[in-house]
């Protein structure tokens, strides 16, 4: 039924904001929002923009305009900024830290930032705190600090434990290496962490990935994130790779077989799904900030190149661009959007997370989604990619693995 996979949701999802964007005064919004304390649920994200090494395969973007030794500065000023607005006495019921590498901070610029957020702002005793780092920065003296400061979810990305593919990525430090930090982290009482893996690489044998599984099962970690290798230009390792390699890579029963031996196989040390690409044992992450961001409330960003939002009104985070006024902190290169389109973003989230009943999302949208989505919903289960039970849909394995694909065509019947 498809050939070429999506890895993350497409077009159709990417122009809802557009679609659904309306055409009121930004300031009056805010003000108004700004001027008193919410009940909805509230999440802040600090980005960190930079990386102590630059991955061969990661597309990331650095400005290179930014002071990266006085980094935490800024985000020091952009909390003054905005902590004594009436709206941020809310409770704070997530933060998370995001990169780049969070922990490219030193551990004095870590300390300082996590502090500032817990003398400035209301955050809730049970709050996840998480945070994004790769092995090698988590030294003791970075998880001392992270520990003192209440972070409670780490997320590392370690793509693999093979010292041959390290190489390959770009990534600092041995397999080994990687697997003795993660240890730690988790001996530092940080027991919901996290790794991230990359698979169908080039060169990659079956071996090669049950090494990195058996790595992973000895671990004792709450979950996996783990990405197929997207080949983005312009990265060193655009440059390097073969036209043999780009023909393997773009074989999909091949990433398939991969991305089942990986579901298989930890599904025996009790992994299961909790996003397409994630999975998580027994229960033990359910990853608070990403279905907070998805609910109503609001995401307040601080950092260069942040993406959040207060209500209804969507933002990223520059230092480049201007405030919206003196009154109202906050960037403004941002656009208000339809009350509906946080029901079609918790409709995708809910696929990602791969169920859906469509009968409540019936009722949210006003439209009779079992009908209007039927045809493909048909065509689906005939290609065993999706399950039904009365009005709930739920992705198969071999769904979960096109959930991209799926979720664009279903979000595409929705807007036309
Ligand atoms: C934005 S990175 C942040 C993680 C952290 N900076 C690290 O790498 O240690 C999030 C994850 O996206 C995945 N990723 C980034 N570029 C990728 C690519 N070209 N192909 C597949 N996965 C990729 C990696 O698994 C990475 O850990
Ligand atoms: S994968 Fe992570 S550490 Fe590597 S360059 Fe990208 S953001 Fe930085």
């Amino acid at each position: 039924m498809y050939t070429a996979r999506y890895k993350s949701h497409h077009d159709a999802s990417r122009s809802l904001k557009k679609k659904f964007t309306l055409q009121i005064d930004k300031e009056d919004y805010l003000r108004t929002k700004l001027a008193q304390p919410t009940d909805e649920s509230l999440v802040l994200y600090l980005h960190v923009p930079f990386c102590n090494k630059v991955c061969s395969f990661c597309p990331f973007h650095r400005p290179d305009k930014l002071r990266r030794r006085t980094y935490h500065e800024y985000l020091l000023e952009q909390i003054d900024l905005i902590k004594d607005l009436p709206y941020m006495r809310s409770t704070v019921n997530a933060i998370n830290f995001g990169g780049g590498t969070p922990t490219a901070l030193t551990p004095l610029q870590m300390d300082i930032v996590l502090s500032k957020l817990h003398e400035s702002f209301n955050i809730s005793k049970d709050a996840e705190i998480s945070l994004e780092s790769s092995a090698t920065e988590l030294s003791d003296e970075m998880l001392d600090v992270l520990v003192k400061n209440k972070v409670n979810r780490l997320s590392i990305g370690v793509q693999t434990f093979q010292d041959e593919t390290r190489q390959l990525f770009g990534r600092r430090g041995s397999g080994e290496h990687a697997a003795a930090r993660i240890k730690r982290a988790l001996d530092y009482g940080i027991t919901n962490t996290n790794i991230d893996l990359i698979y169908h690489y080039p060169g990659q044998t079956e071996n090669m990935l049950m090494k990195d599984i058996e790595v992973i099962r000895s671990l004792g970690i709450a979950g996996l994130s783990f990405y197929p290798l997207m080949i983005h230009d312009k990265t060193p390792l655009a440059a390097k790779i073969t036209d043999a390699d780009r023909m393997d890579l773009a074989d999909m029963e091949r990433e398939y077989y991969l991305h089942d031996i990986i579901v298989n196989e930890l599904a025996k040390d009790g992994f299961d799904f909790l996003e397409l690409n994630k999975l998580v044992r027994n229960n033990l992450d359910n990853y608070e900030y990403m279905s907070l961001r998805h609910s109503v409330g609001s995401c307040v960003a601080i950092g260069e190149g942040a993406g959040g939002n207060i209500g209804e009104y969507y933002y990223k985070h520059s230092f480049e661009d201007s405030l919206v006024s003196d009154s109202v902190p906050i960037c403004s290169k941002g656009r208000i959007v339809d009350p509906l389109y946080r029901v079609m973003d918790a409709f995708i989230y809910d696929l990602q997370k791969t169920k859906v009943d469509l009968a409540e999302y019936s009722n949210k949208l006003s439209i009779n989604l079992e009908n209007l989505l039927n045809p493909l919903i048909v065509k689906l289960e005939e290609n065993a990619m999706l399950t039904r039970n009365g009005s709930i849909i739920k992705l198969t394995t071999k769904g979960r693995f096109w959930g991209n694909n799926i979720i664009d065509d279903l979000v595409r019947l929705i807007l036309v």
